[in-house]
C-alpha cells in the first residue's frame, strides 16, 4: 500500500460503503489493532478517497467501543490527510428539525473511558483544540450544503455522550440549557485523534430526532433514528460527490501545523 498517494477520508455509516467507484478493500495494520471494517479505496468526483464505516461493516461497533484510535490511524497510513465525519446527531432546539444538516464548529466531550489520545506516554504532547475543526473545509462544506438547499446550520456545538443509551429528559434538558446545540455520540475522540495526526476534520451532522429533554412524547427511539438516516442517505451521497469534488489536494496547511510535537 503506497502512502504516496494522498486521499481524502470519509467516515461514516455503514449505509454509505458502496458511495466509491469500483472500491477495492484493504485492512491496514495499526499499534490499535484493526480499524472498524475493511477500509474501501476508490474514486468518487474524480477523487481518490477512503471510506470507512465507523460501526463496522454490519453496525457491529457501538459507539463506546468503537477503536476511534485505530480508525484515524489506518486513514492516515493510507494517506489520507483530510477526513469527512458523516454522523447522525439528536437535535437540542425545537428550531433545529429532523432532516437539518449541522455543521458544527464547537464539541462539547462528555464521554469517558474511550482511548483518546495517541499521546499515552511515554511520548506527550498537548493539542491545541481551541477550535476543534477545520476552519477552511467547514466554510466549503457550508457553501456546498447551502448550494444543494438543505435546511441547514452553519455552526453549533455538538456534544458528545457516551451512549449506547440515549439521554434522559433531564441530561438533554441541561445540555439545551448550555446553550448546546446538537447531541450525538461518536465525534469524540475521533475529531480530538484528527488532530493528533494533523488531520483537517470536517463535521457533517444529520439531524435524526428531537432529543428527549427538546420533545414533548416519548423521547427518542433508535428506530427513528435509523430511518431518519436512511431516508436521508441518497441526499447524504449526493452532498458528498459535491463537496468531495470541491476539497482541495493534499493537507489543509492549517490543520497540518496543529499536530502536537511529543515533548
Ligand atoms: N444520534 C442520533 N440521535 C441522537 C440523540 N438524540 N442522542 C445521541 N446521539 C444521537
Amino acid at each position: 500500500m503506497s502512502a504516496s498517494v494522498t486521499r481524502l477520508g470519509i467516515i461514516g455509516g455503514s449505509g454509505l460503503y458502496e458511495l466509491l467507484d469500483d472500491p477495492r478493500y484493504v485492512e491496514p495494520e495499526t499499534p490499535y489493532g484493526p480499524a472498524s471494517a475493511p477500509i474501501a479505496l476508490g474514486r468518487l468526483s474524480g477523487r481518490e478517497v477512503a471510506f470507512l464505516p465507523r460501526h463496522g461493516a454490519s453496525h457491529e461497533h457501538p459507539p463506546h467501543r468503537v477503536n476511534y484510535r485505530a480508525n484515524l490511524w489506518a486513514l492516515d497510513s493510507l494517506g489520507v490527510t483530510r477526513v469527512i465525519g458523516v454522523s447522525a446527531v439528536g437535535s437540542l432546539d425545537p428550531a433545529i428539525e429532523p432532516g437539518t444538516l449541522v455543521v458544527p464548529d464547537q464539541v462539547v466531550d462528555r464521554t469517558h473511558g474511550r482511548d483518546g489520545t495517541y499521546f499515552d506516554g511515554p511520548r506527550v504532547a498537548h493539542a491545541s483544540f481551541a477550535d476543534p475543526y477545520c476552519v477552511a473545509g467547514r466554510e466549503l462544506a457550508v457553501d456546498t450544503v447551502r448550494s444543494q438547499g438543505w435546511p441547514m446550520r452553519d455552526a453549533g456545538t455538538l456534544v458528545v455522550i457516551g451512549g449506547p443509551r440515549f439521554s434522559s429528559r433531564a441530561e438533554s434538558l441541561w445540555y439545551q440549557a448550555q446553550g448546546w446545540s446538537i447531541v450525538g455520540m461518536t465525534a469524540m475522540p475521533e475529531v480530538a485523534l484528527a488532530r493528533e495526526l494533523g488531520l483537517c476534520y470536517v463535521p457533517l451532522c444529520l439531524v435524526t430526532d428531537v432529543d428527549a429533554g427538546v420533545a414533548v412524547g416519548e423521547g427518542v427511539t433508535q428506530e427513528e433514528v435509523f430511518a431518519a438516516f436512511a431516508a436521508n442517505i441518497a441526499r447524504i451521497r449526493e452532498l458528498l460527490r459535491d463537496l468531495v469534488a470541491k476539497v482541495g489536494d493534499g493537507p489543509d496547511r492549517a490543520c497540518a501545523a496543529l499536530k502536537p510535537q511529543p515533548l
